[in-house]
């Protein structure tokens, strides 16, 4: 099984030629609301991505409102396991995102019920029916420590620490597979105040991602240019180029599609490039089209493309 512990999110996405600055007010050419959160577009991605015989559980909170109820359900008609999404008495978190005439987007996000988890959430049988556990950083840190921490114990554990938080070098011990964007390598490598940017600059911090102590592998993510990867033994090392995308339409979700995709492709013992060439793929097609989860595709999908 392939577990997600992390946040669910409903969208709120305006479009526009461009983002108001300060102050300013500019007409929207589209406005829509889908479903996302970085936990919950991952494990709405593993699910689409896995052959069909792989458990995918999506474990979080969220309110007992008409956002969290579409979102739960929404998983759940996926084939998602949302037996431990449960319900906090804050409201669903919200994402509130604007995307400009290019596809980029800029992302709000209020936590809301994401802001309750903690530990003591996990039921104890989980570690030993996952063998996977994905963690992002829309929840408390101190609480994605600890669940680290206790899932290192017996699982293969994958981090993606976004949105970027000032996490101790300790937690890296508990991280098998460390995910992280080209913004992200800089700052955990403590890349002496250099930012990395081109493939040169993510090959050079492989090895300082490594010696935090991450456990089997690391990734760099570069978007459009690819990503590069390690293994701790050595054996695996490389760079994998981005596939080409026409036309950028809004580029929400990728990066968690990317993980899960991944992830999906590790889960079934493929190598570290295979499973990358795969994620980039799905990742791909998630940017041509509108919205996080609606963008998804399956496996078939990807294989084809
Ligand atoms: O990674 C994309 C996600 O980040 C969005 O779905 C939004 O909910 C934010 O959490
Ligand atoms: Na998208």
């Amino acid at each position: 099984m392939i577990t997600i512990i992390g946040s669910l999110n409903f969208d709120l996405v305006t479009t526009a030629k461009r983002i108001p600055e300060g102050g300013e007010t500019v007409g929207a050419t589209n406005f829509a609301t889908f479903h996302g959160g970085k936990g919950a577009n991952e494990a709405r991605a593993a699910r689409r991505l896995s052959p069909s015989d792989v458990k995918v559980k999506m474990v979080g909170l969220v309110g007992d409102d008409t956002f969290g109820n579409e979102l739960r359900a929404g998983l759940e008609k996926e084939g998602v396991d949302v037996s431990q999404v449960n319900y906090s008495d804050k409201r669903t978190g919200i994402a509130t995102i604007l995307v400009d005439a290019e596809g980029e987007n800029r992302i709000l996000v209020y936590p809301g019920a994401n802001g309750d988890f903690s530990i003591d959430k996990v039921s104890e049988d989980l570690w030993a029916e996952s063998e996977f556990v994905l963690l992002q950083n829309e929840i408390p840190l101190e609480s994605t420590l600890e669940i680290l921490k206790q899932a290192a114990k017996t699982v293969k554990t994958v981090y993606n620490p976004s949105p970027i938080l000032d996490v101790p070098n300790s937690a890296y011990e508990n991280v098998d597979y460390l995910i992280v964007n080209a913004i992200e390598a800089g700052i955990i490598a403590h890349n002496d105040g250099n930012s990395v940017q081109t493939q040169n600059d993510a090959e050079k911090v492989l090895d300082s991602l490594l010696d935090l102590g991450v456990r089997t592998a690391v990734v760099v993510t570069l978007g459009s240019h690819g990503a590069v990867y390690a293994s701790k033994e050595g054996s695996e090392r490389g760079f994998v180029s981005a596939a080409k995308v026409k036309h950028v339409v809004d580029t929400t979700g990728a990066g968690d599609t990317f993980l899960a995709g991944f992830i999906s492709q590790v889960h079934q013992g493929k190598p570290l490039e295979e499973s990358l060439q795969f994620a980039t793929k799905a990742s791909a097609i998630v940017v041509s089209r509108e919205g996080a989860a609606a963008s998804m595709p399956t496996l078939e999908e990807v294989l084809s493309s």
